[in-house]
């Protein structure tokens, strides 16, 4: 292992830089073997730092250095020292220019950050560490500098030439190159620059500011992809529309641009005014992308776009601060995604993401605060305990202050701190200011690790008609943090009696004067155990706690199941009527689950087959809720609630379940699913649609169950038929999940043929058969590898086969040979050289290993060993096998 270089910083260790950089300029000459990097910086020592004689000490990564001057007297060899991943100057004026030539290598740049080639366009990803790979500089976000990027290049190969801010000039060059000229009048940090050469085509538009700014907006694509920007340019007028209406934030430039690239390390990236985004986050057309498509590609323009104000124009002071921008970002999106569809369908997703995705990452050997106190890599740190626990944090606080006092606060966060590079503090110091509401206590969610555990119980008093709730809570230890303070948790939450919700009286409190409805109220449970008390309460009633998943904890109240029945049909909000269907699935499946551990044959709980069956005969029911409703808990869930995870018998027992709910309401599904099949109009990805959709394939899942002909004959029938791809991809997915082997055989050649010049579809494809649950899922996968369309150093497609496989298809990524480890280990070990931050990010499923039977434990463990004894690990590879084998 490679423990010399994988140092760990500490947030304790934060210093303001030594040297500032006023103004960046930089002039790239794009050659086919190489890029030279010419940089001009106008530097002077920072007069708050404490050292006023310190060396300059510039990041510098894999850079080959052919000039350096200072106030152009050349610095000779003598002069600097460069070492690892830096360049050290030890002597240099308070204020001067530094130059700086470096020679650099995009087409064999495999980690796709700083400079590299995509086919045969040229991009940059920067974020967090990456500009160092282009040149000599001081990468850190707080070190904000305003630049001049000039761009010279072939002019067939690179027609088009962009970077941040506005084109100032382009001119002809000599043999056959041109050159553009870009400024951004926006100090920025490093993390933000970016540069495009290559042969695209546009999609432009323009949108008028709340202030009358027209702005020109334009997406840039391979031309065959023109046909596919209409969604993602809509999506982006939206979001700029919402950010005026809900955050009064108004656009800051002429001009907008978002770029589509096949290969990149993430969704999107929020470049100043010159986004970057993943293939599969922008392009979008009814024909080659589902539902679930369109809504990510609107929620991530969304989230890009949202960035110019939280990351850009209030940027964060240091790394251990990213969830400033990314938390609150999340939450800005999800917000607006909430606004553009249904809000609850997506808070159930989210909530569904969080509590798998996240509770397991912080149960983990990775598990880290909001913001963390350490790291080695800080690739390892863009997690969903950042983002979307981030997220749940600000939402947290927007439920604490109520939505006016939240405005005031991002007024107030955004006016103090525009132009600056700022923390964590000074976001929840501003919501303290602007609503006077006490946040110390709150504070902890930013510091402390883990996911707090919240056991309620209540108790009625008929004579003295009073409702006591007691609260209790308690947070595991995680890694360097073996002791926790109670947290400051919101608890949204109403009563409800046979006639509905009741009036709300807590004893000690006077009503709320200002609100007329009084049946619902945020709890502020601060104490390690806390009760309530109701008065005048008539009847013994149901609460319904934690409305939209107020806090992100995991809460434990002994519901009967005919309360959760009850809660189902009459809880008024309308998450929680989806959670009691959720906690119902539990029990039910955790019965099943033990009967399967113990070889017994027990059948499914009546009570589910009744609700479903309601479910499905009421017409005055939202269809997407039905449809969740209908969805018993995932595997990963009920892996999140039963340790140690015994993942086949979780599987057996999910499968009997959806098995007996198929054969019981069989007539109920086909009739729901003829119903749904006739659709009024074109393909629309709106909610009603999406809706019916997601119901309809729903249905066609359970029906494909039976095993029968009829079945089978509707879902070829789809597959043939439909007009969309959502519809084709879920007969698809059902029939490859079915065991109609020649008529599956077929469907997945088929279509292959069709769709084989569409990378994106064929992912999906890829997808599909890497999480089938069937068994010989892992010889198809190894296959899969070898299969001309797939491509290691694509990390979309490592994610189609080898990810979908190891991190949604637990069954047979576990089977108890443990070949499913070896491959994946054997994927990180070929990966590590060519893309660390992908190698990286495969690994989480084994680095979850002590939450399985002990057998698995030992084959998992056994792979981290053997990853760890390779001789170059990356530092990315490194820290998560490193930390995930410490005790
Ligand atoms: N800031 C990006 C976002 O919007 C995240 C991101 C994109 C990123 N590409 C990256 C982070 C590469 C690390 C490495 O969330
Ligand atoms: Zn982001």
């Amino acid at each position: 292992m490679r423990d010399a270089q994988a140092t760990t910083i500490y947030l304790k260790d934060y210093q303001v830089p030594d040297f500032l950089i006023d103004r960046t300029a930089l002039h790239f000459e794009i050659f086919d073997s190489h890029t030279l990097v010419h940089s001009t910086l106008a530097m002077r020592r920072n007069p708050a730092a404490k050292n006023a004689s310190a060396p300059l000490v510039l990041d510098g990564c894999e850079l080959e250095l052919e000039a350096l001057s200072i106030d152009d007297q050349a610095v000779t060899e003598s002069g600097y020292e460069s070492a690892g991943e830096s360049l050290t100057i030890h002597t240099v004026p308070d204020s001067f220019t530094l130059r700086c030539t470096t020679r650099i290598y995009p087409q064999n740049n495999t980690s796709l950050e700083g400079l590299y080639k995509s086919s045969t366009m040229y991009c940059t990803q920067c974020e967090a560490e990456g500009f160092r790979k282009i040149t000599y500089f001081l990468d850190r976000p707080d070190v904000m500098s305003v630049y001049t990027v000039t761009v010279d290049a072939d002019s067939k190969r690179c027609p088009v030439l962009l970077s941040n801010g506005n084109l100032v000039s382009t001119e002809t060059l000599e043999g056959g190159r041109h050159r553009a000229v870009w400024e951004d009048p926006h100090k920025k940090p490093a993390y933000l620059f970016a540069l495009v050469a290559g042969d695209l085509e546009r999609v432009s538009d323009t949108f008028t500011t709340m202030n009358g700014r027209k702005v020109d907006l334009h997406i840039y694509v391979e031309e065959k992809d023109l046909d596919k920007c209409d969604h993602a340019m809509l999506s982006l007028k939206n979001a700029m529309t919402w950010d005026e209406e809900v955050y009064g934030r108004e656009y800051d430039l002429d001009i907008f641009n978002i770029v589509a690239v096949d290969d990149f390390n993430m969704g999107a990236m929020e470049n100043k005014s010159l986004n970057i985004f993943n293939t599969s986050c922008v392009l979008a057309s009814p024909g080659t992308t589902t539902d679930a498509g369109f809504q990510r590609v609107e929620g991530v323009v969304a989230h890009e776009y949202f960035h110019n104000w939280s990351g850009n124009r209030v940027t964060c002071r240091d790394w251990f601060q990213l969830s400033l921008k990314e938390g609150f970002t999340v939450f800005r999106d999800a917000e607006f995604s909430a606004d553009m569809g249904s809000r609850v369908v997506k808070r159930v997703e989210d909530v569904g993401l969080l509590r798998t995705a996240q509770f397991a990452e912080d149960a983990g050997p990775m598990a880290h605060p909001v913001r963390p106190d350490s790291y080695m890599e800080i690739s390892n740190f863009y997690t969903v305990t950042i983002y979307e626990k981030g997220a749940e944090v600000v939402r947290m606080i927007h439920t604490l202050l109520g939505p006016e006092l939240f405005r005031k606060g991002s007024d107030l966060y955004f006016d103090r701190f525009d132009g600056q590079a700022v923390t964590c503090e000074d976001f929840v110091k501003a919501m303290e200011d602007a609503s006077g509401m006490d946040l110390g206590q709150f504070r902890l969610w930013y510091s402390q690790a883990g996911t707090p555990q919240v056991d309620a119980r209540g108790e009625y008093d008929a004579e003295a008609n009073t409702y006591t709730l007691t609260f209790k809570q308690s947070c595991p230890k995680t890694p360097g943090q073996p002791q926790k303070e109670p947290f400051h948790i919101p608890i949204a939450m109403g009563l409800l009696g046979d006639a509905g919700a009741l009036r709300l009286e807590l004893k000690g409190e006077a009503p709320n004067p200002d609100t007329a409805d009084n049946t619902h109220t945020v709890l502020h449970l601060k104490q390690a155990e806390q009760q309530f008390v109701f008065e005048n309460v008539p009847e013994k009633p149901v609460p319904s706690l934690l409305r939209g998943f107020s806090a992100p904890v995991k809460l434990q109240f002994d519901y009967s199941r005919d309360e959760l029945l009850f809660l189902m049909q009459h809880d008024d909000d309308g998450f929680n009527r989806w959670e009691a269907a959720q906690q119902l699935g539990v029990l039910a499946l955790k019965e099943l689950v033990a009967a399967h551990q113990n070889n017994e044959v027990r059948a499914l709980d009546e009570r589910l087959i009744t609700a479903g069956r309601n479910l499905l005969n009421d017409d005055s029911l939202d269809l997407a809720m039905v449809a969740l409703m209908l969805t018993l808990p995932t595997e990963a869930y009920m892996a999140e609630v039963m340790q140690p995870v015994d993942v086949l018998s979780i599987h057996a027992a999910r499968m009997q379940a959806r098995l007996e709910l198929a054969t019981a309401l069989k007539e109920e599904f086909t009739n729901t699913y003829r119903t749904l099949s006739r659709r009024q109009g074109d393909y629309q990805p709106s909610a009603e649609q999406i809706a019916q959709r997601s119901l309809k394939n729903l249905c066609l899942q359970y029906l494909m169950l039976l095993n029968d002909e009829h079945s089978l004959q509707v879902c070829m029938e789809q597959l043939d038929t439909s007009d969309n791809m959502t519809d084709r991809i879920a007969a698809l997915v059902a029939l490859v999940n079915s065991e109609h082997e020649p008529q599956k055989a077929l469907a997945l050649q088929k279509f292959y043929q069709d769709w084989q010049h569409e990378p994106l579809v064929i992912n999906q494809w890829f997808q599909i058969q890497a999480t089938s649950h069937l068994p010989g899922t892992l010889k198809r996968v190894q296959e899969l590898l070898n299969h001309p369309a797939f491509e290691i150093r694509n990390p979309n497609k490592v994610r189609a086969v080898i990810g979908a496989f190891c991190g949604q298809n637990a069954v047979n990524f576990h089977q108890t040979d443990g070949a499913g480890y070896r491959f994946l280990a054997d994927r990180v070990i070929e990966l590590n050289t060519l893309n660390p931050q992908i190698a990286s990010r495969l690994l989480g499923p084994l680095s979850k290993w002590r939450k399985y039977l002990p057998e698995q434990q030992a084959l998992m463990k056994a792979e981290l060993e053997r990853i760890a004894a390779e001789p170059k690990l990356s530092r990315d590879v490194f820290e998560v096998v490193s930390k995930s084998l410490a005790d």
